[in-house]
């Protein structure tokens, strides 16, 4: 396993004001890894990096960079760099000047200066823009600037904070592959800010699900998508549906939930009986079919309410029987054509290992 670059322990930020922006945060980063941290805005991102970066001290906790203790260093003794949310380029420096900065102030000698900007604006495509003015540049070039800025330094981490938040969708996704493209082959160890779940899920080897302070889950983008830990993590990265109940039954695979509107639900998974719990699934794993299957342990009859047409696929909203309500995604099968009608009578069918059990952080 590869070393631990960046390590997060028990890292808390109360401001003065009494606000407390981060609460409790402990994360390991490794060699070479691209981490998304991803949350809504508030829930403490920036504040997070500000703190590994060293703009803020935490209130509690320890953060180490390459196994040193750099909780109270200030940022030009910690080898991370960070590109801010608005890149904050300097607007009186020329493009060469802002992506030089770095290594001046490391004191660095000009020869080799040039011949490195040279370099890192290349790496950045940006060849031939060394004398212009970033106030004249476009959104996507100003934010390549940034990064080779950021980059010049060889930092151990590189701390991106929603670095394709200005541009617009269709330039975002172009950057997105090119940015992630040119960090896995610098080999960089990467912490990637974004409120936006489908860029943490496409961009990263691992993502960090944030609120209100806390993280609340760490995975590959698929074990956070398949197996969400929270109601808000699975509310967030993704759609889910969702039921609480209590636990009428258990053994060790299954349990068997009745649930508010009165049906029973086996879920894959132990909770013990009595207990009140919440459990989620994807829409993509609701089936809609005709007509009951008696062998379908979770089969609930419903009625199509309305249709969302995605292209791929559409959304059913089912209104069961029992008063819940569902969304089912499925595929489309033919141009326009949709495999229900608003009105039909279905019965959704849900498979246990579908289902997962969700605990609140801390429980
Ligand atoms: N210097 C400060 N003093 C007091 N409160 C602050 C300060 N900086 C940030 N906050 C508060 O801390 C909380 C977390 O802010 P932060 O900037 O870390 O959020 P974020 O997750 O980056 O949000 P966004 O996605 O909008 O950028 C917010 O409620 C914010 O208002
Ligand atoms: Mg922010």
């Amino acid at each position: 396993m590869q070393p631990c670059v960046v390590e997060l322990e028990d890292v808390w930020k109360v401001f003065d004001n009494g606000l407390v922006a981060v609460r409790g945060c402990s994360l390991q980063i490794r060699k070479g890894e691209f981490l998304a941290l991803l949350g809504p805005s508030g829930c403490g991102k920036t504040t997070t990096l500000r703190m590994i970066a060293g703009f803020e001290f935490p209130s509690r906790g320890r953060i180490r960079i390459d196994g040193r203790d750099v909780t109270f260093e200030r940022p030009q003794h910690r080898n991370a760099a960070m590109v801010f949310q608005n890149y904050a380029l300097f607007p009186h420096m020329t493009v060469a000047e802002n992506v030089a900065f770095g290594l001046r102030m490391r004191q660095v000698p000009p020869s080799v200066i040039a011949e490195k900007v040279k370099t890192y604006l290349s790496l950045v495509r940006l060849d031939g823009y060394q004398d212009r003015s970033p106030k004249k540049l476009s959104g996507g070039e100003q934010q390549r600037v940034a990064l080779a800025r950021a980059l010049i330094t060889e930092p151990a981490v590189l701390l991106l904070d929603e670095p394709l938040g200005a541009l617009d969708r269709k330039l975002r996704e172009e950057m997105q592959l090119e940015l992630k493209q040119l960090l896995n082959r610098l080999e960089i160890t990467v912490l990637f800010v974004t409120h936006d779940q489908d860029e943490a899920l496409v961009m990263s080897h691992r993502v960090a699900v944030m609120a209100n302070g806390q993280i609340q889950q760490v995975g590959t983008p698929d074990e956070v998508y398949e197996h969400p830990r929270t109601p808000f993590v699975a509310g967030f990265v993704g759609v889910s549906n969702f039921f609480q109940g209590r636990v009428i039954g258990s053994d060790p695979e299954y349990t068997v939930l009745e649930t508010t509107g009165g049906i029973r639900l086996a879920v894959s998974g132990t909770a013990p009986v009595g207990e009140q719990i919440i459990v989620s699934c994807r829409p993509e794993k609701v089936c809609l079919a005709v007509s009951p299957d008696s062998s379908f342990f979770n089969s609930f009859p419903g009625r199509v309410t309305a249709i969302k047409y995605y292209g791929a696929s559409s959304q059913y909203f089912v209104q069961l029987d029992c008063g819940l309500s569902l969304i089912s995604m499925l595929p489309t099968l033919e141009v326009g054509e949709h495999r229900f009608q608003i009105g039909d009578r279905v019965y959704a069918e849900i498979h246990p290992r579908a289902l997962h059990i969700l605990r609140e952080p801390g429980a």
